[in-house]
């Protein structure tokens, strides 16, 4: 695909469809999102408004990151303080299905809120052809697939959703990046799921249980830096194992997955073969910062069977 050719052209469709409209862009931070939201601004300037919305779910430091990316692109962020409302609808769940519903339902809540009454009319969404893809084969209900999962952007929020990337896989969508003249820091960022830490967390989703999926994820980037991988994090699993106290009380504690995959598209992936030092440093820092784990464990399933997330 010639790539700068596919920019130039959705640009001119974006301006060519929101006219003298306006356009919400929904940005999470991630790629695909991140590279919408640019691409949307190239193409309409100030009749693009971008709101973020803080769910909790995400990774340490992430609402100020974004903001600050974006301010340096000259696109101002607002950011939706939401934390409370995800948290409240994710109480009690433990279904993957359920927690990615609610998520969902909450999101949409959510912006729908804050979108009420502004006057515009298209809604800018970074959605892939994978996400398309994997709610088509029924894999999961990706969350920002609106028209796959029988929700109708126009009759249930009154928008027209723009898609410019629907057609492209993650990589696509880096070249795309660094074509609109991206930092590098955006468009090479890792992905992140939509649900944020909650596809990283298995059983209920509380604030205290994804503040520990939080620093694990913190400690695996850290610690996989400079490791050649396409998604690395820590995962909290939903049941507890035995432990030891030093001064020999046994207890049950927390277990954590460390998962580091090699990938192209995210269809296919396998474990990374990280060095043994890289994975002791990973397993003592997290019983060092997350006093309630008792087990570290490295993931070395490959997708399929398995998929790269946990929900
Ligand atoms: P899985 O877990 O299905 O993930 O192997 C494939 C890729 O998609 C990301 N992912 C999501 N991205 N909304 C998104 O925008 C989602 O609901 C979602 N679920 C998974 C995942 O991080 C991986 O890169």
């Amino acid at each position: 695909m010639d790539y700068q050719e596919f920019a130039r052209s959705q640009v001119v469709e974006i301006r060519d469809t929101v006219g003298d409209g306006k356009a919400i862009s929904a940005l999470s931070g991630g790629v695909d999102s991140s590279v919408a939201t640019v691409m949307a601004h190239q193409a309409i300037g100030d009749q693009l408004e971008t709101i973020f919305i803080d769910d909790g779910l995400m990774r340490q430091d992430e609402p100020a990151w974004v903001g600050q990316a974006f301010a340096d692109l000259g696109i101002d962020v607002e950011v939706v303080d939401a934390a409370d409302r995800f948290f409240g609808a994710l109480k009690g769940l433990t279904d993957p299905e359920e927690k990615r519903k609610a998520f969902r339902d909450t999101f949409y809540t959510v912006f729908s809120e804050a979108v009420k009454g502004r006057d515009a009319q298209y809604l800018i969404q970074g959605t892939i052809a994978a996400d398309i893809l994997e709610t088509k084969k029924g894999v999961k209900t990706q969350h920002n697939v609106l028209d796959q999962i029988g929700i109708s952007a126009r009759d249930g929020y009154g928008f027209t959703v723009i898609e410019p990337l629907k057609e492209l896989y993650k990589p696509g969508v880096r070249e795309v990046g660094r074509i609109l003249e991206m930092p590098e820091a955006l468009y090479q960022r890792m992905p992140f799921p939509g649900p944020g830490l909650a596809t990283r967390c298995l059983g209920e989703c509380t604030p205290e249980r994804i503040e520990i999926v939080r620093r694990a994820c913190k400690i695996v980037e850290e610690e996989t830096e400079g490791v050649d991988k396409f998604q690395a994090f820590g995962v909290l699993l939903s049941d507890q194992a035995t432990g030891v106290t030093e001064d020999g009380q046994r207890r049950f504690g927390d277990i954590i997955a460390v998962r580091c995959v090699d990938s192209e598209k995210a269809v296919h992936a396998t474990a990374t073969v990280l060095p043994w030092k890289t994975l002791m440093r990973i397993q003592d820092r997290i019983y060092e910062d997350i006093p309630s784990v008792t087990k570290v464990l490295y993931d070395l399933s490959p997708k399929p069977p398995s998929t790269i997330e946990y929900i």
